[in-house]
């Protein structure tokens, strides 16, 4: 039986935090143990273009990330774990599959589509001085201001990062469904003009993975400013775990675990017996000074391990730099012979035919 291909990638931006964690890291790891999957998993640097023209943040996240990933134990024996610049042949894929893309669709596109939507709202009343409708086409109203190419199609370097390895699963959040989407028919349209060549991808979403709320109650992202890093030093980890917002129920009353985001924090990392065991205590009116001990004392046990390697790691990125070597090596034994192969598909050969 072939093994199921299952490709994630990782955009180099930030800082791994606690919901980072939770909802892909841990169960990527998982996963990469799992001797019935081939994993593909890998740092999307080109990706991080995007978003962030800071070439030092691009860098230190992508060592971050890497270590990151590293200290939690992801099997690299079975997973292929690569940097996505390190295998050039996505990006040449990357320009034969956006020779096949529809520009509509890539116009349909979520992101792109809030960024437009952004620019029309600002001060423009849709109309111009004469009262005709204008689509927020005026003049210092453009609705494509500020938007970079790589934004609008970003789609199709996604859908080149997962048909390079014909992934079958792709495990990636809700708002990731659509590029998904996307990918299978960008795949579909390649393979009608060329040939089978593409298996088309399935977006995987954990319907019951936790999204983790951050420090202000909503959820945890850096966009909201509101991350609690997950490798953060013991004292910074119990700083920020005693600035997660609560009500002001007094110690003695009983509280409600739903809505609490000390509690639901404390959920995505206790087994089921010491939730419920939280639960009675909440109930029994337990102080919120107490609870973010509780919280504190059972976050730090279970990550302190794979934070002392995360600093070992840190102190020796030429190990971490050697991993991804290897990972990329792997990877290419894949993408070089297939680039190959599609060259020929589209017309891309010497003319010396053999
Ligand atoms: N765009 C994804 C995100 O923002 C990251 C990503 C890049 C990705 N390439 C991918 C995820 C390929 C899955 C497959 O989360």
């Amino acid at each position: 039986m072939n093994k199921a291909i299952v490709l994630t990638g990782i955009t180099t931006t930030g800082t791994p935090h606690l919901g980072n964690y939770v909802g892909a890291i841990r169960p990527a790891i998982d996963a990469s143990k799992n001797a019935n999957v081939s994993p593909f998993y890998f740092l999307a640097d080109y990706h991080a273009l995007i978003k962030c023209q800071e070439p030092e943040r691009v860098r230190q996240s992508s060592l971050e990330i890497a270590a990151t990933w590293l200290a939690l134990g992801l099997d690299t024996s079975n997973a292929v774990f690569y940097r996505q610049s390190d295998v050039p042949e996505i990006m040449e894929l990357t320009w034969m599959l956006t020779c096949v893309t529809a520009k509509g669709l890539m116009n349909r596109a979520h992101a792109y589509k809030a960024a437009v939507a952004e620019n029309e709202e600002g001060v423009d009343d849709g109309m111009d001085s004469g009262g005709r409708a204008t689509h927020g086409a005026v003049a210092g109203n453009d609705p494509d201001k500020g938007i970079a190419m790589g934004l609008f199609s970003y789609p199709i370097l996604m859908a080149a990062d997962i048909l390079m390895f014909n992934a079958n699963k792709v495990p990636v959040g809700k708002d990731q469904i659509q590029h998904i989407e996307m990918a299978r028919d960008i795949a579909g349209r390649f393979n009608h003009i060329y040939g089978e060549h593409f298996v088309l991808p399935e977006a995987v979403v954990d319907e019951n993975g936790a999204t983790l709320a951050g420090l202000d109650g909503r959820k945890m992202s850096k966009s909201y400013n509101n991350t609690i890093p997950l490798f953060e030093p013991e004292k910074k980890l119990r700083k920020l775990i005693n600035k997660i917002k609560t009500n002001s129920l007094e110690p003695g009353e009983p509280k409600e675990t739903e809505g609490c985001t000390l509690f639901s924090i404390y959920q995505a990392f206790a087994t089921p017996a010491e939730v419920d065991d939280i639960r009675r205590r909440y109930a029994e009116g337990i102080a919120w000074g107490e609870m973010k001990q509780v919280l504190f004392e059972h976050i730090n046990e279970q990550i302190t391990p794979a934070r002392e390697r995360y600093d070992a790691l840190m102190q020796a990125p030429e190990h971490i730099e050697e991993q991804l070597q290897e990972g990329a090596r792997k990877a290419r034994a894949v993408s070089a012979p297939f680039l190959k192969e599609l060259r020929k598909a589209v017309g891309i050969a010497p003319i010396t035919k053999a």
